[in-house]
């Protein structure tokens, strides 16, 4: 199940977002201490009240509620007087506890009492034996909620829910913060009995918290299981990536009973001993591509060549790497132009600049070298037998296709461009213009390429490119550009979305 939690100003706002709420989710949870004028006898006569739990936290538990412990307990009483399905107490009140449960006795009520736990800046190990001790209370749900300083604290979490809740009492657990996201994902899996979600609208959302909208539609929360494979992305940060709306629509495109997770990882070694069980594959990124290596088994001669690994797959023979952004990368390009025999001028000798080097040598063109800091784009001409151009003569030599491997021309600097103006003054029909950026799809390079005739291929077809092809290593089917294209292009919009929220 999945409860939607609300944080209404007025009692106006709370009838539009409960609607919301409730047709999103599950459940509904309304926060009394963040509204000042709700009216619980309304909301009982306008909506289905089994649905809706009512919290009523104070300050020191990460609430806003600053009053009595007499008047903070009240609108939870009214609410069990009222039939309302849930209230949530702080197991720190225990005095509150004690005297709902009294309540609810008295009311002859069917309102489940929910004993929460919060803490706010670590997961301990010893939380099951302090989740055991709550369990003893009279309360019908106890709800554990904790902080995720690493990304293996997610797996405490696990091991709480698969040991505990198979027991009579129902149980809620996950964690808070960005690194506790995949928590608030599988945790229904792993035994939860919901996991909470704000409604996207609600915009600014708190580090790890999912909208239920994402949670629903891209992640199928209610429908994984605990034996679905699990794919995803490691790398620092991992929040940009639209890797997990991708993957996770053409998982489910393909009916696979598999989900693909961000995880946001700083120790790898640490992750990889402790997640090895647990994933089937995953995508590799910044700051882990060349990290990765020494812990795998077999890696594919090109990505040894190239240095990097963007993807792995578990086989019988241990972890195997690859590269697929060289892949990407020629994809792109082919679909306008043939790279065999062509002289290919590539801006940039990073991590991109590199994979795609190796790319067009390995479709036999002939490549040249042009990178900002010289020395590396000499270091990086030596391994693919490459000629180097220095950064200021880059706008005066002749070439059949241009590839622009830099981050010039990349949100925020939409405006900036790796060609000098004098370039654009020239007929370019004769030849193909590659840009890798892909935010903005359509950059300053591209489009002033195209008004002088270039034929151009963008980033977002090397995204696809590679995506496909690491989809393809994990499950064997090919997907179809079409979908990919559909599902980048929304992913796109969904960030877009998403960081526009951000700023309110
Ligand atoms: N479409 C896709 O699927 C895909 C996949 C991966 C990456 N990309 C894109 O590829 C681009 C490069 O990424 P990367 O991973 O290779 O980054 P990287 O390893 O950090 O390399 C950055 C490159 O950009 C150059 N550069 C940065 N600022 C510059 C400036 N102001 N003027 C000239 N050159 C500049 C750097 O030159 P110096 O060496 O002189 O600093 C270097 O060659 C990014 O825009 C990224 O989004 C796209």
């Amino acid at each position: 199940m999945i409860t939607a939690s609300i944080i209404p100003s007025s009692q106006k706002e709370l009838t539009i977002l409960l609607e919301e709420a409730l047709k999103k989710g599950d459940l509904a949870e309304i926060r009394v201490d963040l509204a000042d004028d709700l009216n619980l006898l309304d909301i009982c006569n306008n909506f289905d009240i089994k649905r809706v739990i009512v919290t009523n936290r104070k300050k020191d538990e990460g609430g806003k509620f600053e009053g009595s412990e007499k008047d903070r307990i009240s609108p939870l009483i009214d609410a069990i007087k009222l039939g309302f399905g849930f209230v949530d107490i702080e197991a720190s009140s225990n005095d509150l506890f004690q005297e709902l449960i009294f309540k609810k006795r008295e009311f002859s009520s069917k309102t489940n009492i929910i004993r929460s736990y919060h803490l706010f800046d670590k997961t301990p190990n010893n939380l099951k034996e302090m989740a055991l001790k709550m369990k003893e209370a009279n309360s019908d749900i106890i709800k554990v909620v904790t902080y995720a300083n690493d990304i293996t604290d997610n797996l405490k979490i696990k091991d709480l829910l698969s040991s505990l809740s198979n027991n009579n009492k129902k149980i809620i657990s996950f964690l808070m913060g960005e690194k506790g996201e995949i928590s608030r994902i599988l945790c229904n899996s792993w035994g939860s009995y919901t996991t909470y979600a704000p409604l996207k609208r609600a915009g600014k959302t708190a580090p790890g918290q999912i909208p239920i909208e994402i949670l629903n539609d891209v992640y199928r929360a209610n429908s994984i299981k605990n034996d679905f494979e699990i794919y995803g992305l490691i790398g620092n940060p991992v929040k940009e990536s639209i890797g997990y709306y991708v993957h996770n629509k053409l998982l489910s495109y393909h009916n696979l009973d598999a989900i693909y997770l961000n995880f946001l990882v700083d120790d790898l070694g640490r992750f990889l001993d402790s997640f090895k069980d647990q994933f089937k594959g995953l995508c590799i990124t910044m700051p882990f591509k060349e990290k990765i290596m020494p812990y795998l088994d077999k890696i594919d001669p090109m990505a040894t060549k190239i240095g990097a690994v963007n993807t792995i797959k578990k086989t019988n023979e241990g972890i195997f790497g690859t590269n697929t952004d060289w892949i990407g990368a020629v994809y792109s390009i082919e679909k306008v132009s043939s790279i065999k025999g062509k002289k290919v001028l590539i801006l940039g000798a990073g991590g991109t600049g590199k994979a795609i080097a190796f790319g067009i040598a390995n479709r036999k063109g002939e490549t040249i070298i042009s990178n900002r800091n010289e020395k590396k784009a000499l270091e990086l001409s030596k391994k693919v037998d490459a000629d180097v151009v220095s950064w200021s003569d880059r706008n005066n030599i002749d070439f059949d296709i241009l590839v622009n491997a830099t981050k010039v021309g990349m949100v925020p600097h939409n405006d900036s461009c790796p060609m000098e103006e004098s370039f654009f003054s020239k007929d370019l029909s004769d030849i193909t213009v590659f840009d890798a950026v892909y935010s903005p799809i359509n950059t300053k390079l591209l489009s002033m390429s195209k008004e002088r005739g270039a034929k151009i291929a963008n980033g977002l077809d090397m995204y696809i490119g590679q995506a496909m092809a690491q989809f393809e290593l994990w499950t064997g089917i090919k997907p179809a550009h079409e979908k990919m294209e559909e599902y980048s292009m929304n992913a796109l919009k969904l960030r877009e979305e998403l960081n526009e929220n951000k700023g309110n």
